[in-house]
């Protein structure tokens, strides 16, 4: 059994690890150390994980030191983020009672993360996070930098806070369970990350797709420690968002947009990245930015790992107006992260006309076989 190994996010008295490795959940307190005092811990996860096998190391590597473990289940999806979910958890901080050392436990894929997350954040004006993500995506993405949050029937992660989490503990072995579309959604922003940052990871993803798509843990562990080392460098760089983190957008321009009309469950998250990604990719091409042959690189690197590179047909003004309304439009308009060439990301406020050129020559090629309907298996 390899050890784990950490990538620390500096931020001053803020600072983390990220501990990422296989199979390690039963000795989580030899890479995790708990914050001086908790005595009781307030665990949310799902009912999915709890019987996918992944809260009983946990509550047992907790217990056997004498920290005394409440657990919290959330329902699952999209709605468990919200106001009434969220007054529930703190109720049942209430209950515990849980003390200003004590420590929230996030255990679960991005909903659980992000709610327990936010529930933390404000129980006693804030107690500690540990954020144990056990989706792909949650473990590359959401369980790291900090963003919490709800969502408001007006809208998606509308209310929320910047709360770092006291470590993450990432398990692959937790992967194996996963229903196959979700593990391959994850992948979406993966790729992101190769594009921004990383040229190596995209090298990785192209030389092993098949062993990657199988779930091998060995490749897994890699994919996630050198994606949480290119976010836990931004973030550090840039806790709010003021300037380099607006790189991690790359394909959420529209990949929101395709989420929020869609509803949320047609597409998930990574996939809509997908397709945003193809968007910014080709828009960087037609902007004299994007070197065509990375752009080719990158949209079939998504298609080998049964990612869709092609949305759903939508209305153009609706999307317009989605993209307008999104919290990091601005005044200047609507911003695009793309690519000037490997590992160098840039935001730019591009024409309409030239999106909507991209956006028309996408919907008259012909859709490649894995579309959005048949990339695997729902949940
Ligand atoms: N805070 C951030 O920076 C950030 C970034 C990206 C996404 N997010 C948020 O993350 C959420 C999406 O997260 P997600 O994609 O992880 O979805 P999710 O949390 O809904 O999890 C997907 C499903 O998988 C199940 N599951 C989780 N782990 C499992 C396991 N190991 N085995 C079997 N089943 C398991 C869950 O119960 C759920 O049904 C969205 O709400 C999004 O807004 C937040
Ligand atoms: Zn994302």
């Amino acid at each position: 059994m390899t050890e784990p190994v950490r990538v620390q996010v500096d931020l001053a008295e803020r600072a983390y690890p990220i501990v990422v490795g296989t199979g390690w959940l039963d000795r989580l307190l030899d890479h995790v150390t708990l914050p001086e005092g908790v005595a009781r811990v307030l665990l949310v996860t799902q009912q999915a994980v709890a019987e996918s096998g992944h809260l009983e190391p946990v509550t047992a590597a907790l217990e056997a030191a004498d920290v005394e473990v409440h657990r919290y289940d959330v329902p699952d999806g999209e709605a468990a983020k919200s106001a009434g979910l969220l007054r529930e958890l703190w109720e049942a901080c209430a209950e515990v009672p849980l003390s200003r050392r004590d420590l929230v436990v996030a255990l679960g894929g991005g909903v659980v993360g992000d709610l327990a997350g936010f529930a933390a954040a404000t129980w006693n004006r804030g107690v500690g996070v540990l954020q144990i993500p056990t989706t792909l995506l949650a473990q590359v993405d959401a369980a790291v930098g900090g963003k919490t949050g709800i969502n408001l029937p007006q809208g998606k992660n509308l209310v929320g806070a910047f709360h770092q989490p006291v470590a993450v503990a990432c398990d692959v072995a937790t992967l194996a369970t996963l229903p196959h579309r979700i593990r391959v959604e994850g992948l979406g922003e993966v790729v992101k990350y190769g594009l921004i940052a990383d040229p190596g990871l995209l090298d990785l993803l192209e030389g092993h797709a098949d062993e990657v798509l199988a779930g091998d843990a060995a490749l897994l562990q890699q994919i996630v420690y050198r994606s949480v080392a290119v976010k836990a460098r931004v973030v550090a760089g840039d806790e709010r968002e003021g300037g380099e983190r607006a790189y991690l957008n790359l394909g959420h321009t529209y990949g929101h947009a395709v989420e929020s009309l869609t509803g949320y469950d047609e597409v998930l998250h990574g996939e809509a990245v997908a397709i945003g990604t193809v968007v910014a990719l080709r828009l960087g091409v037609r902007l004299g930015r994007t070197p065509p042959e990375l752009a080719d690189r990158g949209e079939a690197l998504l298609e080998r790992l049964g990612l869709p590179t092609r949305g759903p047909a939508l209305d153009r003004d609706e999307v317009w107006a989605t993209m307008g309304r999104d919290k990091k439009a601005d005044a200047d308009g609507v911003r695009f992260v793309v690519m000037d060439g490997p590992a160098q990301p840039a935001v730019v406020v591009p024409e309409r006309a030239d999106v909507d050129a991209v956006l028309d020559d996408l919907a008259a090629l012909a859709a490649p076989a894995r579309g959005v309907e048949d990339a695997g298996p729902g949940h």
